[in-house]
């Protein structure tokens, strides 16, 4: 029997970090070193600010941070002296070549196999924690086996994680299952059991699952799909019922009471789907196909065949992402009676979602560019988003040109700062508190008719009080609401709402 004392978590990101703080918490007599390139990052780590933002993420790096839990820059030192190293590295969608936009890059997980082949001797196992398209693990022990030497015994397992963020702590803790995947010869087997002995310390046993290596990378990639296509299904409902008067908040309700469907992951937004749900799926596909990205298969070999199968269920998810996105931006100008040019919009949320300082991918990113391609001034306000990062976020040349940001972008302190004088507050990101904010307060200082577009369904229980207010809201899955715009004698708006002109913005 293998014993693990020693682990050394290569990445301390948003994985790695939360991932490696749990198992150095719940297993005290087992030393965890999270080690990174990225030096200001450990130092966070190592500071009272941590990098990332996790509810309860604070408390357990209190609880063992020097004590069984380090943070470090010393890579190869970690990975020398651990019984088991996990890859947590970001394997991003590509950005360039061949699948740009929706292959997963393995770059990092390529230089961290390397790394750890270069820095070891005797036993060790490796496990990928981070999520990468299916036959990864062959690719990491072929590494291995072009760089062996006497008596190395290097272990690939697959271990994905399925924490969401938000709620990683709790997640960690409270997992729905553990997934190990090894090879099925008597050391594969071994080394499965070491890692299950590490779960084992707070998991019940029948929450761990092992699987050989294959099911394991699949699974995870299966689980992101599904949920994915679920979040898609929602969504296009939601089309359904603003065209309809339906109500796709009633429609999940009596959908999700089917307990064949359940009620979880049916909530419509503008939310993003993490983009690793389809490009590493897709990307699956094109493994098989002699590792090679997906764009590499479709456009040179048979892109037909693809498309029409998975592939094709994929890009729908992908496109019906997109399609959310920009009919929310469309609803906004139309109703701000067909232009935004130089008006005020307030963004409150900028993270992907609630409780995360995450903006990957975030939502509000292509809203705000939407907007800002029709010459909207943007006031953005995120609770935990730092303002640095709305500005790079919003800098990266596929989302503006030139001096739009400087020009359009105003990042707020607060969120009455933000609404005031603005014609509309649109809530991209569904934080608690925007749900307990003074709207009388805001709509005061608001241009009148104030707009209030809920992106996200966190005003739900709140719209007869903010019709009285005198707020016009419009939601995701809902019809524009009958409450009439109070009219005000001099402030005749120039369209009519119940008959707003099509224009589409021009994105
Ligand atoms: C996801 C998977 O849930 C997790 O298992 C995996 O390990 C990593 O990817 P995450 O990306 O953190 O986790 O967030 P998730 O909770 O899946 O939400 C993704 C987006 O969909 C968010 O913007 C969220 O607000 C949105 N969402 C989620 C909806 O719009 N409706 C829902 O019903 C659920
Ligand atoms: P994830 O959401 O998958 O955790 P993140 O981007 O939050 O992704 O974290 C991944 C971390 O991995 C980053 O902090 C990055 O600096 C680190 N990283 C990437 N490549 C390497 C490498 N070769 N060695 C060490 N750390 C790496």
């Amino acid at each position: 029997m293998v014993e693990i004392k020693k682990i050394c978590c290569i990445g301390a990101g948003y994985v790695g970090g939360p991932t490696c703080s749990v198992i150095a918490h719940m297993c005290p007599e087992i030393r965890v070193t999270v080690v990174d390139v990225n030096e200001s990052r450990i130092n966070a780590w190592n500071s009272p600010t941590l990098p990332i933002y996790e509810p309860g993420l604070k408390e357990v790096v209190e609880s063992c941070r020097g004590k069984n839990l380090f943070f470090s820059t010393n890579i190869d030192d970690a990975i020398r002296e651990a019984d088991l190293v996990f890859i947590s590295v970001n394997t991003p969608t590509k950005t360039y070549g061949m699948g740009k936009g929706r292959a997963a890059d393995l770059k990092y997980i390529e230089a961290c196999a390397r790394r750890i082949v270069q820095n070891s001797n005797g036993y060790k196992i490796v496990t990928e924690k981070s999520t990468v398209p299916v036959r990864a693990a062959e690719s990491i022990r072929r590494i291995f086996d072009a760089n062996t030497k006497p008596n190395l015994n290097l272990q690939v397992l697959s271990n994905p994680e399925f924490l969401a963020e938000g709620t990683a702590i709790k997640d960690l803790k409270n997992p729905d299952r553990v997934l190990i995947g090894g090879d099925e010869t008597p050391e594969g087997q071994k080394a499965v059991l070491a890692l299950c002995a590490v779960y084992e310390h707070w998991v019940p046993k029948e929450k761990i699952l092992t699987t050989n290596t294959w099911s394991s990378e699949l699974s995870k990639l299966a689980a992101n799909a599904f949920l994915a296509q679920r979040i898609s299904s929602i969504n296009s409902i939601s089309a359904l019922c603003e065209a309809t008067g339906a109500d796709v908040e009633e429609v999940a309700t009596a959908i999700g009471m089917d307990q064949r469907i359940g009620n979880k992951f049916l909530k419509a937004s503008v939310g993003k789907y993490s983009f690793l749900y389809v490009t590493q799926v897709t990307n699956a596909s094109s493994f098989i196909e002699e590792l090679c990205f997906l764009c590499n298969l479709i456009s040179l070999k048979k892109k037909k065949d693809f498309k029409s199968g998975t592939g094709g269920l994929c890009f729908q998810v992908i496109d019906m992402n997109d399609y959310q996105r920009r009919r929310f931006a469309s609803r906004i100008i139309d109703s701000l009676f067909n232009t935004v040019t130089d008006k005020k919009i307030a963004i409150l949320g900028f993270a992907f979602k609630k409780d995360t300082g995450d903006t990957r991918e975030s939502s509000s990113i292509y809203i705000s560019k939407y907007l800002m391609d029709e010459g909207a001034h943007l006031h953005i306000y995120d609770p935990k988003v730092p303002r640095e990062q709305i500005v790079v976020d919003l800098s990266h040349p596929g989302v503006s040109a030139d001096d739009q940001v400087s020009r359009l972008v105003t990042i707020s302190k607060d969120p009455y700062e933000a609404c005031d004088g603005a014609h509309a507050l649109v809530i991209c990101t569904e934080w608690d508190m925007f749900k307990e904010l003074d709207y009388e307060r805001i709509h005061k200082k608001m241009l009148k008719p104030a707009f209030i577009f809920d992106g996200r369904r966190v005003l739900d229980g709140l719209h007869n009080e903010l019709q009285t207010i005198g707020f016009q809201i419009e939601t995701i899955g809902k019809k524009v609401s009958s409450k009439r715009i109070p009219y005000t004698p001099g402030e005749i708006p120039k369209f009519s709402l119940q008959d707003p002109p099509n224009k589409k913005p021009k994105v």
